[in-house]
């Protein structure tokens, strides 16, 4: 039996039909408001109107478990980013091409935390404006256009980054032609050696490129590979892939925007668990704790090549307020001690799902590192078949006990569990045995 492929923005979503929802209602104002491009959470979608820590709450008054959300990282509305945020807003916000204290500072902060290589800044508002802008700089510096990245992948919805995001497209049908596609790094594709196999798949598709006349430029991956299914093992197994991607002549585009800034808990920066720099970094999500803001990181030569061609402005990026959310969220890791955190709870909760994953047939495999797990649902007595349904099944089954999670993967079969940084043990707990309940009520055969 095969499932589905199925689009990540259709993974987890309200189903629109015009006579749910009784006129002047806030879903029926939605559709007015929103149109075809609205997309919610759960078939009843949910109304939330604050958050704090882990924690968010309905407008009935109803809590929820965030197991969700990458962005509020440090904790909803964590006390010290508000503070900073209205200090700063309060005082100035201006553009980037003023001399300011506070954002120079910011960037002197976050460079401590990468590798020297990469920097040189431009900061801007969405991961996707960074990952448009790192496809510029590595097409300038390899004079190439092809970009090689995996069959699930999401790196935003630029048009150009839309051509690199497998997961965002909706129709069967060809694949942009500077655009190879390769499995995701998982046992499944490659058996016992995924490194090898995986750096075999990105020579081949960049192979396959120059063979149709386009010159390599880029192998752009997220080191997690959260919207594959979450693939974190074993660390290294990234460089030989990168290795094969330089020898073609691209360049490694690092997108940090789901595992960056602590989240794996024994790196701050998901390559690093692979041993590797990047010629680019991309980051955003988790870099303001909600504040929008984003970031690309590179030598100072590529962006000088670069910046040959064209000037690169962003209204709003890099402002100081952004600034101020950014060095507050950076404090607030090192302060609270969150890398450390989420490497502790992580391993613990990643213990409790794979002794779920013993017990109940359906649970396939538990991937992860720190607080970024996948729980990879499959059909009982047949690992290989990945089991949708399932995974539907207990994100509805998690809804009613409070909790909230999505899913990800080429078939939408894996629970992507990625709550705040500031998890506690017991919330760890609460999450498991809320999971054990839900997989209790599945069928087992
Ligand atoms: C890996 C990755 N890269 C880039 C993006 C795009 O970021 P944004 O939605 O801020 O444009 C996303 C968003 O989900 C992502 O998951």
């Amino acid at each position: 039996m095969t499932a589905t492929v199925k689009p990540i923005l259709d993974l987890n979503a309200f189903r629109d039909d015009a006579s749910a929802a009784p006129a002047g209602s806030l879903l029926a104002r939605r559709r007015a408001n929103f149109g075809a491009a609205s997309v919610l959470f759960y078939s009843d979608p949910i109304e939330v109107v604050r958050g704090q820590g882990v924690w968010m709450e309905a407008a009935d008054g109803r809590r929820y478990l965030d197991f969700y959300n990458n962005v509020p990282s440090v904790g909803h509305c964590h006390p010290r980013v508000v503070a900073a945020i209205a200090e700063q807003a309060a005082t100035l916000n201006i553009n980037t091409r003023y001399l300011n204290q506070r954002v120079e500072s910011y960037l002197e902060r976050l460079k401590a935390t990468l590798p020297d290589e990469v920097s040189n800044a431009v900061l801007c508002c969405t991961g996707s404006e960074a990952n448009d802008l790192a496809l510029r700089v590595a097409a300038k510096a390899s004079g190439g256009a092809g970009v090689v990245v995996t069959e699930a992948a999401y790196h935003g919805n630029t048009a150009a980054v839309t051509d690199i995001s497998p997961s965002a497209w909706k129709l069967a049908g060809p694949v942009p032609a500077h655009v190879r596609i390769v499995p995701p790094p998982s046992a499944a594709a490659f058996g016992a050696d995924i490194a090898q196999g995986f750096a075999d798949a990105v020579a081949a598709a960049f192979a396959d490129l120059q063979a149709s006349g386009i010159r390599p430029s880029a192998f752009i991956c997220d080191s997690i590979f959260s919207s594959d299914g979450v693939y974190a093992d074993p660390p290294g197994f990234l460089a030989p892939a990168v290795a094969a991607a330089r020898a073609a002549g691209a360049l490694y585009i690092g997108d940090e925007v789901q595992p960056g800034f602590a989240r794996t808990g024994d790196a701050m920066w998901g390559f690093a668990r692979h041993g590797l720099v990047p010629d680019i970094v991309t980051m955003g999500k988790p870099m303001g704790n909600g504040f929008p803001m984003a970031a690309l990181l590179t030598r100072p030569d590529l962006l000088a090549l670069f910046c040959e061609d064209v000037g690169y402005f962003n209204t709003f990026g890099g402002n100081p307020v952004a600034a101020a959310a950014g060095l507050a969220v950076l404090e607030v890791i090192a302060e609270e001690g969150l890398q450390a955190n989420a490497l502790a709870i992580g391993g613990h909760l990643k213990a409790r799902l794979a002794a779920l994953a013993q017990r109940y047939p359906m649970v396939g495999a538990v991937r992860g590192a720190g607080l970024f797990i996948g729980i990879e649902l499959v059909q009982p007595g047949d690992p290989a078949t990945p089991d949708p349904a399932a995974a539907t099944a207990l994100i509805a089954g998690l809804h009613r006990r409070g909790v909230l999670i999505g899913a990800a993967g080429r078939y939408g079969n894996t629970l992507k569990v990625r709550p705040p940084l500031c998890l506690t043990r017991a919330e760890a707990d609460l999450f498991a045995d809320a999971l054990a309940e839900c997989l209790e009520e599945l069928p087992t055969a």
